[in-house]
């Protein structure tokens, strides 16, 4: 579809996601605008620069979630937009101001550009947490489903701002894109894991190799958990964009993996970081709980990856980075002690 001739933007490019979602649209053609917080911060952009094709098709741009308008020369002259920043900071001593407002003012201030520049589509990566946080969780879970912000705001579990702003961002998207006929898509990712191009830990691998670095607050995130591989995510944002039929939500997340499936195949894997057998609160018979991903496979996708593909290269990329042990015994000062 002449992607060569095509301006993108990307915003979060930096990112775990991001930088593969920008470096595959280079890879495919596209003429790319990332967007970062501070493109002078070299430890953040250099894997962007150092793409194969980033001399002539990458730009950096400086813009800001928490600044109205901040996007808007960036997406101005583009013909479609990928969304994927966002502030993920679990911590957060001001989660409304620093988490939720801009989250869910961001969209909006995005949208309002994408408007203004007349985009053709903007795909926004939306996140498992706007759909499956509920009391009691169903079988299986749809495009049609929501989670339950009473429940999260009540509960205030782990990462709750997390779902409390993407959920209101996704919610004030969607009614902005049908008052101003805007062209968008959510996709919603479960757990993202595999190969990065970033220099730092991707958050969503500090949950994913949670049985390898015995990091016991994240093991309830994956009891029953549900995983994509990086490149099939961005591979489907990019099928998304392209596909004219393409419309709405859009699960995307491969495989429906338990916290005791994803240790049993990593203990395997890799015996040197001696995986945990049991975990609290878990056990074998625990009810599946699955992630319905018909209507991405019912309009063409195909996911590529296994597994074991995804944690196998999330786990080499770590050690080639050092981000991680090569085993538990040897480094007992280091993530696995
Ligand atoms: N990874 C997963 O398992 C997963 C699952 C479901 C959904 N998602 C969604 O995927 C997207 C990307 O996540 P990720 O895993 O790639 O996380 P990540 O590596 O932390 O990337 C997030 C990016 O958002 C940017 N950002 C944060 N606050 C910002 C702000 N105030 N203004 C502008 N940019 C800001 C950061 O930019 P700087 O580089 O400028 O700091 C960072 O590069 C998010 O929308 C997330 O909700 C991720």
């Amino acid at each position: 579809m002449g992607s060569e001739f095509q301006v993108v933007c990307v915003t979060g490019a930096a990112g775990f996601i991001g930088s593969w979602l920008v470096m595959k649209l280079l890879e495919r053609g596209y003429t790319v605008r990332a967007t970062v917080r501070d493109p002078n911060n070299m430890k953040k952009v250099k894997h962007l620069l150092d793409l194969p094709e980033a001399k002539t098709r990458l730009s950096l741009w400086k813009a800001d979630l928490t600044e109205a308008g901040s996007f808007d020369e960036a997406i101005n002259g583009c013909t479609g937009v990928f969304h994927v920043a966002t502030p993920m900071d679990f911590e957060s001593k001001d989660p409304e101001n620093e988490v939720i407002k801009p989250t869910v003012e961001g969209v909006l201030s995005i949208m309002r550009a994408c408007a203004k520049a007349k985009v053709r589509r903007l795909v926004f990566t939306s996140s498992a947490g706007t759909m499956d946080v509920q009391p009691h969780r169903k079988p299986v879970y749809y495009e049609d489903d929501w989670s339950d912000m009473d429940f999260v705001l009540a509960t205030k579990m782990t990462g709750w701002m997390y779902f409390v702003s993407k959920t209101m961002a996704e919610k004030a998207a969607w009614k902005f894109a049908e008052e101003n006929n805007i062209d968008f898509i959510s996709i919603i990712p479960s757990l993202v894991v595999g190969p990065f191009i970033m220099s730092s830990m991707p958050p969503s691998l500090i949950t994913g190799l949670s049985p390898i670095t015995r990091n016991e607050a994240h093991y309830s995130i994956m009891m029953q958990g549900h995983c994509v591989h990086t490149d099939d995510l961005c591979e489907a944002h990019i099928f998304l964009f392209e596909h004219p039929e393409a419309k709405g939500r859009y699960i995307c997340s491969s495989h429906d993996a338990s916290l005791l499936e994803v240790a049993n195949l990593l203990r395997k894997r890799y015996p040197e970081y001696d995986v945990p057998t049991e975990f609290e609160g878990m056990d074998e018979g625990m009810e599946k709980v699955s992630f319905s991903t018909q209507k991405l496979l019912d309009l063409g996708f195909k996911y590529k990856y296994t597994l074991e593909d995804m944690f196998v290269g999330a786990v080499e990329t770590c050690r080639e980075k050092e981000l991680l042990p090569l085993s538990r015994e040897k480094h007992t000062n280091g993530a696995c002690h």
